[in-house]
This record gives C-alpha cells, sequence and structure tokens, in this order.
C-alpha cells in the first residue's frame, strides 16, 4: 500500500472506536496469561488501550507495556488502573525495557504489524533477550491459509449492513511479501471513511523458526485460549515459546 506507515492505523479515530466491540475471548485470553505469568511480571509488546493488560494486572499481576500510538495509550491512561502501568513508547521489536519478564505476550495478530521478516527475528531476538531463563513468549496470531483460497489474491467482504451504515472490509494479499492490504470502508450519509491496515503475515513454521534464531523454542501451541488442539482446520494458533 503506497505511503502506508503503521501509526496510520493507530490515530484518535481508530482509538476513540477500538474499544467499542470487544472480540469475546477475553476471559479465556487473561485467565491463560495469568496462569503462564506465575506472579510475573509480564510485559505486552503492543499494549494498546489496555484490553488485556488492565484486567490481567486486575489479577495482581505486575504488566508493563510498549506502544508507539500515543492516542492508544491515552485511552489506557484514561482507565481505572490505567496510570499504575508502566509503558514504554516506542518500536515493540526493539523491546526497549530494562530487566527480565517471566511472560511477555503479542496477542490479536499484532506480530504481524512488523511489515518485514527482519523486524520479526528482531522482535524474537529482543524478546529473548527480556525473558528470565524460566521466561515464555505468547504469541497469538492467525494461520494466513484462508489468504491461498481467495480468488485473484484479493476479496470484499460485507462486515456489517446497517440502515444507515455499510462496512466493507477490502483485501488484497501477495505472497510473495506475504503481505495483506486490507482496508476497512465505512459507507454512510455522512461520507466514506477508510481506515488502512497493512500486515506481514508468517505461517506458525515460519514463526518457529524466528524463535529458534533467537535461541528459544516452541513449547506448546493451540488453537485458542482454552488449550483447543491445534488442526489443519484451526484459522489461528496461541503459541508459547521458552528456553
Ligand atoms: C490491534 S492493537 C492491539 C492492542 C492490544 N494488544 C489488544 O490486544 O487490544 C495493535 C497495537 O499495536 C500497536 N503497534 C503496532 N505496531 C507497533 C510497533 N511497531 N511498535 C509499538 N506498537 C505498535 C498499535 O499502536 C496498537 O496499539
Amino acid at each position: 500500500m503506497k505511503d502506508y506507515e503503521p501509526i496510520l492505523s493507530f490515530g484518535e479515530a481508530d482509538a476513540e472506536t477500538y474499544d467499542d466491540s470487544s472480540r469475546g475471548d477475553e476471559e479465556a485470553t487473561i485467565a491463560f496469561l495469568e496462569r503462564l505469568a506465575r506472579g510475573g511480571p509480564a510485559l505486552e509488546l503492543a499494549i494498546g488501550t489496555g484490553r488485556i493488560a488492565l484486567p490481567l494486572a486486575a489479577r495482581g499481576i505486575r504488566v508493563d507495556g510498549i506502544d508507539f500510538s500515543p492516542p492508544m495509550v491515552a485511552r489506557l491512561r484514561a482507565k481505572p488502573g490505567g496510570d499504575q502501568i508502566a509503558v514504554t513508547m516506542g518500536d515493540f521489536a526493539d523491546v526497549p525495557v530494562p530487566g527480565a519478564y517471566r511472560l511477555i505476550y503479542v496477542v490479536y495478530n499484532t506480530l504481524f504489524n512488523l511489515l518485514t521478516q527482519d523486524d520479526q527475528v528482531r522482535c524474537f531476538e529482543n524478546v529473548a533477550a527480556h525473558l528470565t531463563d524460566d521466561g515464555v513468549f505468547v504469541v497469538e496470531a492467525f494461520v494466513p491459509a484462508y489468504l491461498h483460497r481467495l480468488r485473484d489474491d484479493q476479496y470484499v467482504d460485507a462486515e456489517r449492513i446497517d440502515v444507515g451504515e455499510v462496512r466493507l472490509d477490502v483485501g488484497r494479499h501477495d505472497p510473495v511479501t506475504q503481505r495483506l492490504d486490507e482496508s476497512h470502508v465505512m459507507l454512510s450519509s455522512a461520507g466514506v471513511r477508510v481506515a488502512p491496515i497493512v500486515a506481514r503475515y508468517a505461517w506458525p513454521s515460519e514463526i518457529d523458526l524466528m524463535a529458534r534464531i533467537a535461541g528459544l523454542r516452541l513449547m506448546h501451541r493451540w488453537s485458542g485460549w482454552e488449550e483447543e488442539p491445534f488442526t489443519a482446520a484451526s484459522r489461528r494458533h496461541v503459541s508459547v515459546y521458552g528456553r
């Protein structure tokens, strides 16, 4: 997508509506991460509005975060407990924090917001340098199989059709760069609004190799936060890496 910069996807307007609809698996995510944190401390890469970090911290785990979007972090700060979380403003590929963590996690496909393989590998290497000896790194991401079933490597989905507004999800896939150029398009009598986002996806096997390069190995892989089995039909994976 010409002239795209990742920060464009996380501006004021995006932050304002980010928490309007939940994914619905927050409880299970938090229970899973609490178990793996084993008392903490924990670090969330791309902490955003604190959707996961705040309820996890409310269970007594110290959760620190990294993010590069001031509007997203302002939302976190405005929530109860938001002023107690240490957030470092920066690129999560650098893991620009001191100290070591028992749990580092990146959820909701956000590893793929790093748009090159180099940045994703760098992220793994920096994560490994900030894990305690028994620390684990949890990655939740989609399985890209559906992109390889698209006709002409593109799609338009009618995401929402209301009386006054239609919301389309428009995507184009490049299997060579492994990039998905996507935009949500909102059409209403007020006009047209577009919300672009680009992802550089990786297959689970490639992510495992990134971990190996960083001196980590896959310990567990499930298809969801309730430890559902990962199979050829799984649309996402929750993967746990450690030494
Ligand atoms: C989809 S939101 C996820 C937020 C939160 N982890 C959650 O699950 O609700 C993605 C977040 O990643 C942040 N982000 C994207 N790329 C980043 C980067 N390279 N460095 C730091 N933050 C980044 C955005 O600012 C945004 O807050």
